[in-house]
This record gives structure tokens, C-alpha cells and sequence, in this order.
């Protein structure tokens, strides 16, 4: 088997055949993949039926899992799986029940901010790098995960904009995405802190610029509130046009990883009242610079 990646849309979005990820890879196929996600950004790999495990024992191909932030502020008796790495992306109250959540659900309130377009972590001093969820069971309708490259994004923004925002700090912070949602969070409050990170960011290993824009940005540094949130929302409305966007429709068994340095996505409506959608996400901690190790940062200031 030769592993193959069919471009969906070039330079953004491949198709990934010829490979089984459920079972142990090599580095030679660990080494193919990561060069796919950087020739693209979003690698989906269709009729990948994992189990739990198998997805973590994957993604870990990659880098350090995560833990993500809901799971570790939720009560053990909230959770759906006790594996701390797996997230759980779904509308279910539980490990043994098919209930869906209820109207009024926390975790539904607190989930809706998915729809929001965002990065994930980037809350954190050092966000997420790529982030791989695989999809158990789907709507029959909607439920869709968009993705929006932030590369093609940053190249079609004007020259005085692109040195407007070169060396632009945004502060990121969960509070702030789910403030946009009316949702209040609650919680230790140094996982709410805000960090800082450069609006514009430097793709580690390409090199390539591209915005790091998300639903987590509440402030830039140096400007007053008002004026920042206008300027994100412009810039977001900049970003996410058509031509930016891929919109992925799930089937069962596929799993679509992609690069929150470089992407940014959102989940869109479905009926999840009604009907049950059930996925599974795995993170790997980024490597790229966090702002306070970043050389030229630090000598801007
Ligand atoms: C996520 C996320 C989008 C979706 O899991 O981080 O944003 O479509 N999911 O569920
Ligand atoms: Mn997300």
C-alpha cells in the first residue's frame, strides 16, 4: 500500500488513501503524513473505522496529546470517557445512555462556542497544533466542520493592512469566546487568564505568514476594546470568505486532522436536539514559539 493524497482543494485540503491508521504506522508513513499537512493544511483520511484507542495511539505519531480545557474543568461524573486525551465531541449526556443533552445543558451551552470560527487552545501560551477528530455517527442533516486557511487569508489581505498588523499582539482567552455566546465561565481562574500571541505568525516549518485568528481574541494590545473588536471582526469576515473555506460532510469513519497554526474552523448547525452526532477529538500540543521565547519579539520590544 502506497499512501496517497488526493488534492480537494490544492494547497488546503488532501484526501488521504492507501494507508490503515489503525494499526501502527511507520515513520515513514508518520514522516508522509506531516509533510501532507504542510503541503496542505486539512488531510482527511475516509473509512478509518478507530476505536478509542487506536485514535490516540495514532495521533500520538505526532506529538504530545492534550488535555483539552472542558475535560479537565468538568466533573469526572460529567465526563463521557475517563480518558482524559479523547475529547468528546458530542451531544450525549453520557457513557451509557443515548439521551441527548437537554436544552439547557452546560456542556451544550458551553459546546455551541464550536460554531464560533476559532483555533483550538489558542487560549494557551502555546495553542494546539494539529487537531484530528474522527467521526462516530452523523445527523442526517448539517453538522458539517468548516475550515477556513488562514495562509491564503493573510496573502490576499493588502500591503498596508499586512504592516498594519505584522507585529500586533491579540490576547486570547476562553472567557472571551464564550462571552460572545452569553456563556459565563466558571473555573480556576489560571486556565482564564489571557495570553498574548502575535496576530500574525510564522508557519514553523514552512515559513509561509498567516493569521492566527479566533473566536478566543477579546483585545489587541495597544488599542482600545471597542476598536479591536471591530478590526477582528473585519479581519475574520476577510478571512473566512468562500474562497478560504472547506466545508467537510461527514461520514462515519472519517478522520479529518488539520493545523490550527494555519486553519481555522467552526461546526456547523444540525438539529442536536433531535438527532445524534458523535465524534471524537484527539490535540497535539503546538510547537511553535510561544511569544515569550519568540527572539524577534522580544527585541521589538
Ligand atoms: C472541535 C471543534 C467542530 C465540530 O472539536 O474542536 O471545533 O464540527 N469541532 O464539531
Ligand atoms: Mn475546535
Amino acid at each position: 500500500m502506497t499512501i496517497n493524497i488526493r488534492p480537494v482543494q490544492p494547497g488546503f485540503v488532501g484526501e488521504v488513501t492507501g494507508i490503515d491508521i489503525c494499526q501502527p504506522i511507520t515513520p515513514d508513513q508518520v514522516a508522509a503524513i506531516e509533510r501532507g499537512m504542510d503541503e496542505f493544511a486539512v488531510l482527511s483520511f475516509p473509512g478509518q473505522p478507530l476505536t478509542d484507542e487506536q485514535q490516540v495511539t495514532f495521533s500520538a505519531n505526532f506529538g504530545e496529546l492534550e488535555i483539552t480545557l472542558a475535560g479537565q474543568m468538568m466533573k469526572p461524573e460529567m465526563r463521557r470517557f475517563q480518558q482524559l486525551e479523547l475529547g468528546d465531541i458530542s451531544n450525549l449526556q453520557g457513557a451509557n445512555t443515548e439521551a441527548l443533552r437537554a436544552r439547557e445543558d452546560s456542556r451544550r451551552m458551553y459546546a455551541l462556542a464550536n460554531r464560533l470560527w476559532h483555533s483550538d487552545a489558542s487560549f494557551r501560551a502555546v495553542g494546539a497544533g494539529y487537531t484530528l477528530l474522527h467521526s462516530r455517527v452523523n445527523p442526517s442533516k448539517g453538522g458539517n466542520t468548516e475550515f477556513a486557511d488562514m495562509r491564503a487569508a493573510y496573502d490576499a489581505l493588502d500591503e498596508a493592512t499586512k504592516r498594519d498588523i505584522d507585529s500586533m499582539i491579540a490576547l486570547h482567552s476562553i472567557v472571551y469566546s464564550r462571552e460572545q455566546i452569553g456563556v459565563a465561565v466558571q473555573g480556576d481562574s489560571a486556565h482564564l487568564a489571557p495570553v498574548r500571541h502575535r496576530l500574525v505568525e510564522t508557519h514553523p516549518v514552512t515559513g509561509r505568514k498567516t493569521l492566527y485568528l479566533s473566536s478566543h481574541i477579546g483585545a489587541i494590545e495597544g488599542m482600545p476594546i471597542p476598536e479591536a473588536r471591530a478590526f477582528l471582526r473585519d479581519l475574520t469576515e476577510h478571512a473566512t470568505q468562500p474562497q478560504f473555506v472547506y466545508s467537510h460532510t461527514w461520514q462515519v469513519g472519517d478522520l479529518v486532522m488539520w493545523d490550527n497554526r494555519t486553519v481555522m474552523h467552526r461546526a456547523t448547525r444540525f438539529n442536536d436536539l433531535q438527532e445524534k452526532r458523535d465524534l471524537r477529538r484527539t490535540s497535539i500540543k503546538g510547537t511553535g514559539l510561544a511569544i515569550a521565547d519568540s527572539p524577534a519579539l522580544q527585541a521589538a520590544e
